[in-house]
Formats: structure tokens, sequence, C-alpha cells
């Protein structure tokens, strides 16, 4: 063991022993005394500020780690990327973005935590810290890359307008219409910007927006592809229109400033794009041609 007197090892020695000396030496001025002791104060204020922020970085990794746990934020209402369903007689949240988180856990050598609320509230919840993550098909866009970070993207995300069969909404007519979607998505955001709000009405969900499209209430739905697939096969009666309405891609939300936990799910989807995993994934949910690997 050092000498206490040593003082912290990144403080200069001098200082430090100025900082200590409190009675002056004969002859030793004390504005000087004065001088050395603030300066040594501020040093030592400024490096454990440095220090604290890097600290406040890596920390949140460190938390995760030392929870065993990972939380991913959702909303379980997107099929095939985030649903309910029966798995051994028990509802069981499943679907390719679930997996993915299921497999970057495994990676980092965590359990999986799914916390499944509204979509909005899930974009809300990883800022607050209540998740860790959040994977719900989320398109990068810029005014939530203002108040999140994301991931390298791994999917396209394709929004496609859904109508009743021998309907005559085209691409064209589509503002003249009502359109339906879900809450804080971009669907949602993409037609009031273009339509204005009178046009659009938000749901909490994909089913209720499809629901309402089905009792007349709405003209048509604006929802992802992939999602707009699986709704139209299980109401008979729909269809989707050819042309898409606008082409995005998705990635997974971290808090803003979260860097070291960025970078780790950065590093296993990697790894899981390299050993085919992803693709394996794609392929089970139908999706390998969104994959953005695949292009
Ligand atoms: N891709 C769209 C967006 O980011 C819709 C995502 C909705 N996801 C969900 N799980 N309901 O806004």
């Amino acid at each position: 063991m050092g000498k206490t007197t040593a003082g912290p090892p990144f403080l200069d020695k001098t200082l430090w022993e100025q900082t200590l000396r409190l009675k002056p030496r004969k002859g030793e001025n004390i504005m000087k005394k004065a001088i050395a002791l603030l300066l040594a104060l501020v040093t030592l204020l400024s490096l454990t500020a440095c220090a604290g922020k890097e600290d406040a970085a890596s920390s949140a990794l460190d938390q995760i780690k030392q929870k065993g746990e990972l939380v991913v934020g959702t909303s379980a209402d997107y099929p095939p990327y985030e649903f309910h369903t029966e798995v051994d007689g028990k509802d069981t949240i499943v679907g390719f973005d679930m997996e993915i988180a299921q497999a970057i856990a495994d990676k980092l050598g965590l359990k999986l935590q799914i916390d499944d609320v509204d979509f909005d509230a899930a974009l809300l919840a990883v800022q607050q810290g209540k998740s860790d993550i959040v994977m719900a098909g989320v398109t990068v866009n810029e005014e939530r890359q203002l108040v999140l970070d994301f991931t390298e993207t791994y999917a396209n995300g394709v929004q496609k307008v859904i109508v009743a069969e021998g309907s005559d909404i085209t691409m064209e007519n589509l503002g003249e219409q009502q359109i339906g979607t879900q809450k804080g998505t971009t669907g949602n955001i993409l037609t009031t910007d273009e339509f204005g709000e009178d046009h659009v009405i938000a749901y909490d969900d994909a089913i209720a927006a499809v629901q309402a499209l089905n009792n007349g209430q709405i003209d048509c739905v604006v929802i992802d592809s992939a999602v707009a697939d699986n709704l139209v096969e299980a109401n008979p009666g729909l269809t989707t229109l050819d042309t898409d309405y606008a082409n995005e891609e998705y990635a997974i939300g971290v808090a803003k400033g979260n860097t070291a936990l960025l970078d780790a799910i950065n590093t296993a989807l990697q790894e899981l794009i390299d050993d085919g995993t992803l693709n394996e994934l794609a392929v089970k949910y139908e999706l390998a041609d969104l994959l953005l690997a695949n292009q």
C-alpha cells in the first residue's frame, strides 16, 4: 500500500501536497497557496466530472449485466414482427423481432424480458429507462433520431394501403379518403403530414383500425406491408393496393447516449447477420425479401 499522502493517482503530486499543506511555510505567500488550492480543486472536480460521464455511458450496460436481464419494449399487435400466440397452452409473445431480441440476449448472456405496451408507449419507455431497448418494427426517422439512438438498420419496412375489395381508392385519390392508422406510427405521421388531420384517424392498434375498415367507418388503413398481408389474409373482403405508400427501414432503439449498450447490440446483431441466424428467422416469418442483408 502506498502512503496515504500520495493523493488520488490522477492528481498532480505537487498540487496534492500543496492542498494538504494547510500551514504556509516560512516566507510562503498565502495568496499563492490559495491559488494552488483552488487549482487542485478545479482539477479534481473536472477529473471526477469526466470519470462520472464515462461511468454513466458504460454503467447502463453494466447495470443490465448485473440484473442479468435485457428488457425489450414492444407492441405485440404486429404479426409477423411481434404478436401473441399460444405456446404449450400458454399465451406467449413471439415474432421476428422477438426472436432477434432473444438471440441478442443469448449472445450477451442475459435473460430476455418482454414488456408489451402500446406502440407510442414502447417508444417512450426506452427513453425513460423503463426498458433497455425497443423492438417493434420501429422505422428510423429524423424525429425519432432526436430522442433515441438506433442500431444499424436490419430490415425494410414498406407502408401499404389496405382497402375493401373492389373499392376505387388509388394512390391519386388517397387524400380524399378517411385513412385509419395506428397512433404514433410513421403511417400516421406521413398521412397526417400529407393529407391533414381531418383525413386521418389514429387507433390504438392495427387490429382496431382494420375492424373500423370492416365496419365501413373508414376507407382504408396505412400499415407495414407484412402486417397488411397478415390482416388481409385473416379478413376476407380486404386487399392491398399494389403501389407502395412509403419505403422505410427498421432498427433497434436505445436511450440516447447509451453508447456501450448500443455497441454491444450492434456487435451481436452483426454476428447474427454473419452466421445466418437473421436470414433463418426472416425465412421462418416470410420476411426474407425485406431483410437488408439479403439486398
Ligand atoms: N414501422 C412503423 C413505425 O415505426 C409502425 C410500427 C408499429 N409497430 C407495432 N409493433 N405496432 O412507426
